[in-house]
């Protein structure tokens, strides 16, 4: 299957068109905010599923009711999916939270108005790849990534659902001045899971316990969020996604592309980087 078989152009990015219906868009479009929502906002791959995890915990102040009883998608639905027309979103009690992969040019006029609190999550492209990479080939609603020489022209040319990574953080970091949105990264994660949760609590307006702190970390390690099916997409059909072919939690590392990039590919990477972030002067996690 091609890109015209499986995607739409939505505001000047691939949408897969089974998760976004043009009415699940337009949903979006119309969809009205609170200044308590809570929006996480990332690139695909860049850790919404452990950000689905962490926040409703920060929320429940450590209670893991929702976090074993609702799939991720509607604990924290995708604004931009066809599930969030069904799920009644407007009725949702504060504070309601959401996740999006729209780009900050792509945000409602609400959004600008109501201005809801987001969190920002970045993660090294290089990783970003290589987690798509191997999700691409076990999704059936993406179009295959074929060779990674071949995925890695689609990558850095934007060609992919969402668009071009590069465009999404320089977006977001357009916006690092205002108050509503906080940034964090993959790897800040990784390297101090209990210090970014007390960041993010603190920036959530929500102070909580060393205790409570150490409950959510623990359950938001990556071997235990793999155990856990209302969060490791074991629920949803093989035919969709073929966790045989690789796992929705497949590794949780940072680093993981040294083990797929050749020198020619780390090169080819290294030079498109240089040249589109080059007038990007946020201080990133990673080199
Ligand atoms: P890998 O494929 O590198 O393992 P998203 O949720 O945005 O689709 O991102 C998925 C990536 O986040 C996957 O990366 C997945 O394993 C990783 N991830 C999810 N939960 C994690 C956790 N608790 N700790 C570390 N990585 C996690």
């Amino acid at each position: 299957m091609t890109e015209a078989d499986l995607y739409d152009v939505y505001k000047g990015v691939f949408v897969p068109k089974h998760l976004h219906p043009p009415d699940s868009l337009k949903y979006y479009e119309d969809f009205t905010f609170r200044s308590d929502d809570v929006l996480i906002v990332t690139y695909p791959k860049s850790g919404t599923t452990w950000l689905q995890e962490i926040v409703p915990l920060i929320h429940s102040e450590g209670d893991l009711t929702p976090v074993h009883t609702i799939p991720n998608w509607d604990r924290v639905p995708w604004l931009e999916e066809h599930r969030a027309k069904i799920l009644n979103l407007e009725q949702r009690p504060s504070p309601r939270v959401f996740a999006t992969h729209f780009h900050y040019g792509m945000m409602n006029e609400s959004f600008f108005k109501v201005k809801p609190k987001v969190i920002y999550v970045m993660r090294n492209p290089k990783d970003v790849f290589t987690s798509s990479f191997h999700y691409y080939g076990m999704a059936s609603y993406l179009v295959n990534p074929g060779t990674a020489d071949e995925f890695l022209e689609k990558f850095l040319n934007g060609k992919i659902m969402f668009g071009s990574w590069f465009d999404h953080v320089k977006g977001w970091l357009k916006a690092k001045d205002q108050d509503h949105i906080f940034y964090i990264s993959y790897e800040e994660m990784i390297q101090d899971l209990k210090g970014s949760v007390t960041k993010m609590a603190q920036f959530l307006e929500k102070p909580l316990s060393p205790e409570v702190i150490e409950k959510i970390a623990e359950n938001c390690l990556f071997k235990n969020m793999k155990q856990n099916k209302m969060s490791n997409y074991s629920l949803v059909p093989e035919e969709f996604m073929n966790q045989k072919k690789s796992e929705f939690l497949r590794k949780g590392i940072s680093g993981d592309w040294k083990n797929l990039f050749t020198e020619a590919q780390t090169e080819k990477f290294n030079t498109v980087y240089k040249d589109k972030m080059n007038n990007v002067t946020f201080k990133f996690f990673w080199d």
